[in-house]
């Protein structure tokens, strides 16, 4: 919306006087934005100033003039979760909203708590009220579970839907929420990792899933092959899409299949770095890595749930450990963090290790 106005013109040099005057005399109208040129700003007023008022104004704002012009109305800030609830919900579950949101393209999916239940419905509206890029809501409806590592989801508001494009570091992926695992809070560790690969290097990624790490190492990367694996033929299929997307069908190749039979097979001895983002299980998988790296070495990307009180060193010894029992030998840690809270007292490690 706009609207036309009395408004002050000063150059552009004595913008900040001017502004804190005019707010200091109560004439600025801070509905409207303030206009700016190459030159000049020019400041709405609410009313025309009065004489003295005025005086005040060209005796610090020699080259002031009044004049009339047509602003634009400054957007509503944002109302939040809370706002948008506050007369909809007892005071004292208010303070239960879920506090963050995973945002999966044009989804969000919540924790609703067990109080807040009844009001689930109520919960998903207001959340596409407040967050108008959004077209869906889900619930956690159970944990991520069994060998494909998905979830159950309730659906609460908006379009009743799983599938949705999510956009990160330049790539998109089309994803189903429901039938292949993607989460959004990995999204700095995809970029991390793409980050360290190298012109040249051949990549495996052992579970792809959608394919967030494979493709955007196909992306940055000209001159890289990616073998993505996974498991799970929902996935496989996504991310056949995803990469003829981000076009980088000649050098990310996706592969329906498990990781320990094509480790041993076609994918046996040609990796420089392996990708293994598997955290329940992938200790089990560490021959597989083994077996893919090239005989002289490589890095491979390890992660891992661990459950206070364990601890990263523990976590590095059984990696190494496993990584013996396969004839190999861990040459250095190269990284070793936790990249997010999982669950009260339990995270998610990462170790990249350099293997020989
Ligand atoms: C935690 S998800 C990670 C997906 C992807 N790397 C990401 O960051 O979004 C693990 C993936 O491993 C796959 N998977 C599980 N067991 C597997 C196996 N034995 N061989 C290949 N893939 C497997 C699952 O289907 C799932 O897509």
């Amino acid at each position: 919306m706009s609207k036309s106005t009395i408004c002050l013109q000063v150059p552009k040099k004595q913008g900040e006087i001017a502004i804190a005057l005019a707010n200091k005399l109560g004439l600025v109208d801070k509905s409207l934005g303030i206009q700016r040129d190459e030159s000049h700003l020019c400041i709405p007023l609410v009313r025309q100033p009065e004489e003295n008022e005025l005086e005040t104004l060209k005796n610090h704002v020699p080259e002031m003039q009044l004049s009339t012009n047509v602003f634009s109305e400054k957007k509503a800030p944002a109302e939040t979760l809370i706002q948008a609830l506050q007369d909809k919900l007892p005071p004292n579950l208010l303070a239960h909203l879920p506090q963050a949101l995973d945002v999966i393209g044009d989804i969000a999916i919540v924790e609703i708590p067990q109080e807040l239940k009844p009001y689930e419905t109520l919960i998903g509206e207001a959340i596409l009220k407040t967050h108008k890029n959004l077209k869906t809501v889900l619930a956690k409806a159970g944990a991520i579970s069994g060998t494909y590592r998905t979830r159950e989801y309730a659906f609460i508001a908006g379009e009743h839907k799983t599938q949705t494009v999510h956009r990160e570091f330049g790539c998109q992926y089309h994803v189903d929420v429901a039938k292949a695992y993607f989460s959004p809070r990995l999204s700095h560790e995809h970029e991390r990792v793409a980050s360290l690969v190298q012109a040249g290097e051949t990549v495996v990624d052992l579970f792809a899933g959608v394919g967030p790490f494979s493709v955007l190492i196909g992306k940055r990367n000209p001159k890289v092959k990616v073998y993505a694996v996974d498991l799970n033929p929902d996935a496989v299929e996504l991310l056949k899409v995803n990469v003829r997307v981000n076009r980088v069908e000649n050098r990310v190749f996706p592969i329906l299949a498990d990781a320990r039979e094509i480790a041993a097979t076609q994918l046996k001895g040609l990796a420089d770095r392996v990708i293994m983002n598997l955290p329940e299980t992938a200790i089990d998988f560490v021959d597989a890595a083994c077996q893919t790296l090239k005989p002289d070495g490589g890095v491979i990307h390890f992660y891992a749930f661990i459950r206070s009180p364990d601890s990263t060193e523990n976590l590095k010894q059984r990696f190494s450990q496993a990584v013996e029992e396969n004839g190999r030998r861990v040459e250095a840690f190269l990284y070793g963090k936790s990249i997010r809270e999982t669950a009260p007292f339990e995270s998610q490690i990462v170790l990249d290790a350099k293997i020989a």
